[in-house]
This record gives C-alpha cells, sequence and structure tokens, in this order.
C-alpha cells in the first residue's frame, strides 16, 4: 500500500516537473524553448522509467506476500493439532484441517460467525475458551471436553494466545488444541500396570510367607502318617491333608516361578537327554502310572541346544502334565524334538501332541493368559509361564492346528542363544537370553 503510493507520488512530481518544463518552454523566447524542453523530457522519462521500476518492483512484492500468505495456510492446514482463529470483532476466521478431524465439524458452517454462535452446544466451552481469550484470558496448558459431532465426548489439550493488541485491542485470538484419548488411554493403562505390579509383588511375598509354615505343616502330617499307621476315615484324613498341602505348594511354586523375573542362564546340553530326564520324572509321579504311554521321538534332533536348561525342564513338565490331565493319565503322548531353518536361523522345536479331546476354539486366544484355566483344581500358569519362558529365549510356544482330535504344542528356540551365531546366519531376532 505505502509502496503503491510511492510510485504514484513518483509519477504526480515527475509530471507536475516535467508540465512546469514545458510550460516554460512555451512562454520563453524560442531560442530558449529548445534549452527548457529538453529538461522537460528528461523529466518525463526519468518519471516514467522510475514508475515502470517501482510497478515491477511493486509486483514482485505483492506476489511474494502472496506466497508467504499461502505457505502460511499450508502450514497451518499441515498441523496435526487443530487451530482455530479468532478476527478482532470475535467471528472466527482460521479452521485448520486438524480441527475438522478432531471436532468433527468442517469449517462450512462456522467461519464467518461470531464465536458466541457456536453451533454445536457440547463444544461451547470450546468457544468460550477463544472468547477469553480475545479478551485477553488466555490459557497455556489447559484441558477440557468437547463433543464431537458423532456425539463422542472427547478430552483436549489446550492452549490459547491473544493477538498482538493495536491500542489496547486484541486483533484477534488463536487457540491450538490435540485430542488427548489416544494419550490418556496409555497413561491410564501405565498406571494399571503400576497396580497390577503392586499387587503381584504383594502377593509373592505373601506366597514365600505361607511356603514355609506350609512346609513344616506337610512334613509334619508325613510323619505322624508314618507314626500312627491311622486307617479308615482317619488315614483318609491325612492323606488328603498331605494332597492338599502338595496341592498347595505346587499353587505356590508355579505362582512364584511366574512373579520372578530371573533372567535365562544359558549353557549348551544335549535337548534329547534333557527330555528324557523329564518324562523319567513324570513316570514316576503317582498320576501319569502305567496307563499313560511317553514317546520321545529325537531322530531329527540337534546334539546341542543353548538355553536354560531348569527353565525348559518346568516348560516340559508343564506341557507334560497338561497332555496328561487332558487324556484322564490314559494314552499315548509323543514328544517329538528336530532341528529346522527358517529364515537362516536353526531353531529347535519341541512338539507335545496328546490324544486327549484338544482345545476348543473359543478357549485358545485365552490359552496363555495367566490364571486362564477349564480345570477346577487348576491355576492357569502353567501355559502362561512357559509362553513367557519361550519369549525369554526369544522363541514362541503355538497350540498347532490339528486335524484330528488331540492337542499338540510348538515350543521353539533358537538352537543357539544370541550371540552365539555361527555360519554367518542372522541371530534371531530380540533374544533376552545373555
Ligand atoms: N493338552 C491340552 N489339551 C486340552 N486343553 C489344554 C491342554 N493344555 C492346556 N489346556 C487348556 O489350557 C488351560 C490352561 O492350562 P495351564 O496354563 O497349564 O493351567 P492349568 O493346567 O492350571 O489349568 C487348561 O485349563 C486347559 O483348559
Ligand atoms: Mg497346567
Amino acid at each position: 500500500m505505502l509502496m503503491q503510493l510511492g510510485v504514484t507520488a513518483r509519477l504526480l512530481m515527475g509530471a507536475g516537473l516535467a508540465l512546469a518544463a514545458i510550460l516554460l518552454a512555451l512562454l520563453a523566447p524560442p531560442a530558449w524553448a529548445v534549452l527548457t524542453a529538453l529538461p522537460a523530457v528528461a523529466i518525463l522519462a526519468w518519471a516514467l522509467h522510475g514508475h515502470h521500476r517501482d510497478e515491477v518492483l511493486w509486483r514482485d512484492r505483492e506476489a511474494e506476500l502472496k506466497d508467504s500468505a499461502r505457505h502460511a495456510d499450508e502450514m497451518i492446514a499441515a498441523i496435526p493439532s487443530g487451530l482455530i482463529g479468532l478476527d478482532r470483532q470475535g467471528r472466527v476466521c482460521r479452521w485448520n484441517e486438524g480441527a475438522t478431524r478432531i471436532l468433527g465439524m468442517g469449517r462450512g458452517g462456522i467461519v464467518g460467525r461470531h464465536v458466541r454462535e457456536w453451533p454445536v452446544a457440547g463444544q461451547r466451552e470450546l468457544a468460550a475458551r477463544l472468547a477469553d481469550a480475545l479478551a485477553g484470558r488466555t490459557i497455556s496448558r489447559g484441558s477440557l471436553e468437547v463433543t464431537r459431532t458423532d456425539g463422542h465426548i472427547i478430552p483436549l489439550g489446550i492452549s490459547t494466545s491473544q493477538l498482538c493488541c493495536e491500542n489496547g485491542t486484541a486483533s484477534g485470538a488463536v487457540a491450538v488444541f490435540q485430542d488427548l484419548t489416544e494419550v490418556n488411554r496409555i497413561r491410564d493403562r501405565m498406571k494399571q500396570q503400576e497396580r497390577l505390579a503392586a499387587v503381584g509383588t504383594l502377593a509373592a511375598s505373601i506366597a514365600h510367607e505361607i511356603r514355609n509354615p506350609l512346609a513344616s505343616i506337610a512334613g509334619s502330617v508325613e510323619m505322624l502318617a508314618g507314626e500312627l499307621d491311622l486307617q479308615g476315615e482317619l488315614g483318609e484324613l491325612l492323606a488328603l491333608i498331605l494332597k492338599e498341602s502338595d496341592r498347595l505348594n505346587d499353587l505356590i511354586d508355579n505362582f512364584l516361578e511366574f512373579t520372578r523375573d530371573r533372567r535365562p542362564q544359558v549353557a549348551a546340553f544335549a535337548p534329547a537327554r534333557l527330555l528324557e530326564e523329564v518324562m523319567t520324572a513324570l513316570r514316576q509321579r503317582g498320576e501319569a502310572g502305567s496307563a499313560l504311554e511317553l514317546a520321545l521321538d529325537a531322530a531329527a534332533a540337534p546334539a546341542r541346544l543353548e538355553a536354560d536348561a531348569a527353565m525348559l525342564k518346568q516348560v516340559f513338565l508343564n506341557l507334560l502334565i497338561n497332555a496328561g490331565q487332558a487324556m484322564d493319565w490314559r494314552g499315548r503322548i509323543t514328544v517329538t524334538l528336530r532341528e529346522v531353518e527358517e529364515a537362516g536361523v536353526r531353531w529347535t522345536d519341541f512338539v507335545v501332541r496328546d490324544g486327549g479331546p484338544g482345545v476348543p476354539p473359543e478357549e485358545r486366544p485365552h490359552l496363555f493368559e495367566p490364571f486362564f484355566t477349564t480345570r477346577a483344581r487348576g491355576t492357569g500358569l502353567g501355559l502362561a509361564i512357559a509362553h513367557r519362558i519361550a519369549e525369554q529365549h526369544g522363541g514362541s510356544l503355538e497350540l498347532l492346528a490339528e486335524p484330528d482330535a488331540g492337542a499338540a504344542f510348538r515350543f521353539r528356540l533358537p538352537t543357539l542363544a544370541a550371540g552365539h551365531c555361527v555360519n554367518e546366519s542372522p541371530c534371531p531376532a530380540e533374544s533376552p537370553v545373555g
């Protein structure tokens, strides 16, 4: 604007000077006329040239201004936050894509209207914060709730500013806001996990406290049973006490195993031998009895496996006990042990297959959740523990899809623990073993 005035002034001044020179030339005697006409032409030429140059400059500036205004608009449109601007009269003059997405309302129904005429009742608090900002009452990090046009109530994080004042009056106001739904969800989940962790620690310490007196009770009852040699009903009662204390002990062991965050102690061993040891231990347990047949197929087994042997024993015991329970301790359980190579990684697979009823589809998604059990006396920790041990070794535990009756669980581990990769094969990803 100023520049345009400058251009016009220069043109007027040039034209004025030229006019004066022409008048002089006309009034002066002819001999002088040439002398006075020359400056008139020069002045006019100077004024015209200057005018042309200024006009080019002015057009350049105008293009530059338009360019930077477009750039500012693009930036405002691109920010993921919602942005709403008011002009000095309090009318909505800016509304970006973020505002449309967060509030579920397009700019059409609101831009140009006064902030007091906000069309959605559930968003009036946002409108009030904008009106406040225009009056100088701004917020730097506030929060409020708005109802989207689809009826969803969402939490907003908001900050508002007043645009610079001219003679004490604001030239506008702006609000920038974000949808905090996801942030709040993550915060709540973390809080819940913290609470669960606290409960877990408490439960683990109670379990520890129970274990010692329980061992004394069980030991004493066992001695009494030996000494008294009770028969009949009394004998049955003593046997019941022993059986139930065993069960309680198992539960506490499992629970402590589950809550303990022990890192695997990795060493190399022969996996087939370890499996045989576990099977022997199971055969010696009363329930397994003679009606259960345990078969091991280790023809394609690797000679060595790097893992925490004690943890693996626990896994196989859990899987074999589950299989035995599913078959009512009658029938055949096969354990297949073999090494496979996939994506350049050598894996050792243990598949425990039973002839029980299998796992119904609706239970499958919950199998590895802690405390999921369908057995009246179950703890629901056996598979959860086995699953965690697999993950701690960079492996996996899965229920295989079996066409026939029965269940087959595949426990898979990298044959070589992380950091021991050979033959330039890539190490298995994410193995916490170390
Ligand atoms: N071999 C299997 N056949 C059928 N169902 C199984 C088998 N193994 C586990 N399950 C199911 O998974 C549930 C959870 O097993 P687990 O975590 O070992 O806990 P628990 O044995 O204490 O119930 C069992 O209650 C059972 O419903
Ligand atoms: Mg179990």
